[in-house]
């Protein structure tokens, strides 16, 4: 959430650096833009509403400067606009901000009593004059950072640049991330990998409550307890080519199409090896938020279903508000692509604090969750740039259903072992299954039912009905067309009254057990009006054809089908989204990474 960018080295890159970091970390916000550079000794900030590309219009690139800080925003205080885009500058002191600073009013106050004045409804412009203010006293700045970090609560990752000396940057973090990118003669700090990417594979992560000061050719760092500090360089092995679209217009369309490698990654990486052995526990509490929680919706299924561990699926961001039933015999499994969404991130802590055990399922490697938990599982999905997620969500799916396998196969009953007899050469078949589901032209037909519609519903049982839930926010987030996830046999107790001619109801039926029900609800409200749309395996019967739109996928193991499931439901979102003409990567109002609570 925000992206942040900072350059200092030596040979006038600065605008270059600044502008390509934005534009990498664009996925983190995009509602306003800005830098700050010295040029000839003097300081230039430049700012603009809207995307990166605003804000290169009114850049003059003929400037020539070693340093500067760049922000990409997206607005937690205050309106989308120039006013409250970042870099903000107090007296001396200038900033770029990822985070929340939480006691910025009762900061405020404060120093509007010595007379400062704030423009914008930023907490960020807050933060930035109790710098200059403690600047002024301590005479130092690095004195003031320290007196700084005790006086904020919240989070905050900052790049500052000082009137005083136009040759460092300092970088402050506490509960949002941010690195130090290490080259020859110049370095880097950004909130994400991919803004140094094009420059240098070499980086030193800052630990909360550290701090930094940052020169062409050296860097020197500061613990919590602000002691003088070294770390190790570390290297990233990803490469520019990665984060780059390849063959396709959109980077959704492109990661959709990447999942088969996904999962024949994740088969080659986990079956066989060892994996966390989750049998122990008496009970299995998964916190994640958004497509992370509804892949681990299919989780519990699939754990409770082979494993016969009860498993609570919580909403992280409500994880902290009710009475905890856990303690050291359970073991807490937090899911996040980006391993830095701030309600999942305290959610383990909370778990860690109560005795727990922690399994992480994170994409991102050595993001905040990824290091704060106890074990960690990597989903191998490759950096994922378009704001909604599919290749990771179909990975955390795949982790989890790995996980029940490897108890499931080590069960004494026979019924249960029969179960799993087929998973290991479905699971081999799985990418070819899935590179032939998402290549059928039926989804562009069914876009073209869609796309004018105000609202559309998505209905199933069981884990169909988890997967409708993902279906449904991935049409919402990228079409902005209303739409709802319902259990199948809930709609008759109220929601069908919303139905009427010509309303689309997507029901999913994979489960034989159970398709018999789901089918009946299809008629139902087919018989109200709606337009019917089954995406069903093909051993079930579908019984007389009354669908406007009929989907048939393979069936394969069930602990594997939902993985090949969600591909339909992710290209019928990606083509009303694009016969929208909607900005599918960045859609509006979303950003990547979640790191405000
Ligand atoms: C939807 C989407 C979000 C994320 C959620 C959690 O397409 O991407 O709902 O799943 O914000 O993010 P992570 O997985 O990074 O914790």
């Amino acid at each position: 959430m925000c992206g942040i960018v900072g350059y200092i080295g030596k040979n006038n890159k600065a605008l270059e650096v600044l502008i390509s970091g934005l534009q990498q970390l664009e996925y983190r916000g995009y509602d306003s833009a800005g830098i700050a550079y010295i040029d000839n000794e003097k300081l230039n900030i430049i700012r603009s509403k809207g995307k990166i590309a605003n804000l290169e219009k009114i850049i003059n690139f003929d400037d020539k400067s070693n340093i500067g800080i760049g922000h990409t925003r997206w607005a937690t205080h205050g309106e989308p606009s120039e006013l409250n885009a970042h870099p903000h500058k107090c007296g001396k002191i200038t900033i770029v901000h990822n985070g929340i600073i939480e006691n910025y009013e009762e900061l405020k106050n404060e120093l509007l009593k010595y007379g400062y004045e704030f423009k914008s409804d930023t907490d960020t412009e807050v933060a930035c004059a109790l710098l200059d203010f403690l600047y002024n006293q301590e005479n130092d700045i690095l004195s003031a950072i320290k007196i700084f970090k005790e006086k904020v609560q919240g989070a905050y990752a900052i790049n500052l640049i000082c009137d005083d000396d136009f040759d460092c940057i300092y970088a402050i973090k506490k509960n949002s991330p941010l690195i130090i990118g290490v080259g020859e003669n110049e370095n880097f700090v950004a909130s994400d990998v991919p803004a140094i990417l094009n420059y240098t594979n070499k980086y030193i992560q800052l630990d909360d409550g550290e701090f930094a000061k940052i020169t062409s050719d050296s860097i020197i760092l500061y613990n919590k307890n602000n002691e003088l500090v070294k770390k190790d360089i570390k290297e990233f092995h990803e490469k520019a080519e990665d984060m780059e679209k390849g063959n396709y217009d959109y980077y959704m369309e492109k990661e959709i199409h990447e999942q088969p490698e996904v999962i024949r990654k994740m088969t080659n990486e986990y079956i066989g090896s060892d994996m966390p052995d989750i049998s122990n526990y008496k009970k299995i509490v998964i916190v994640a938020c958004g497509s992370a929680m509804h892949a681990g919706l299919i989780g519990k299924n699939l754990i409770e279903e082979y494993s016969n561990i009860p498993v609570e699926v919580d909403i992280a961001s409500e994880f902290r508000y009710g009475k905890l039933f856990i303690d050291k015999d359970t073991l807490v499994i937090a899911i996040s692509q980006s391993g830095e969404t701030a309600d999942t991130l305290e959610a383990v802590k909370i778990a860690k604090s109560k005795g727990c055990d922690t399994l992480g399922i994170v994409n991102a490697y050595g993001s905040s969750i990824a290091r704060e938990v106890s074990n960690v599982c990597y989903t191998k999905a490759g950096r994922e740039i378009a704001v909604a997620t599919t290749k990771a969500y179909s990975a955390q799916v795949t982790l989890l259903s790995f996980l029940a396998y490897n108890v499931a196969k080590t069960s004494k009953n026979k019924e249960d072992l029969c179960k799993i007899s087929s998973f290991l050469s479905d699971l081999n078949k799985l990418p070819i299954i899935m590179d032939s589901i998402l290549d059928n032209s039926l989804y562009k037909e069914i876009a073209n039912i869609l796309y004018d519609k105000n609202h559309i519903f998505f209905i199933g049982r069981g884990i169909d009905y988890a997967l409708c839930m993902e279906g449904s926010l991935k049409l919402k987030e990228i079409s902005y067309i209303h739409s709802e996830a319902y259990p199948a046999g809930e709609l008759k107790h109220g929601t069908i009254s919303l139905i009427d001619n010509g309303t689309p109801v997507i029901g999913i039926v994979t489960d034989e057990k159970i398709a018999s029900k789901t089918i009946s609800n299809l008629k139902e409200v087919k018989a109200r009006g709606a337009n019917a749309i089954c995406i069903a395996t093909d051993n079930i019967n579908l019984g007389e054809d009354f669908y406007d739109k009929k989907i048939i996928i393979p069936k394969v193991n069930p602990m594997l089908e939902p993985i090949i499931t969600i591909l339909p439901l992710q290209k019928i979102a990606f083509e009303v989204a694009k016969l929208k003409d909607c900005p599918i990567d960045q859609p509006k109002n979303l950003a990547k990474s979640v790191t405000v609570e």
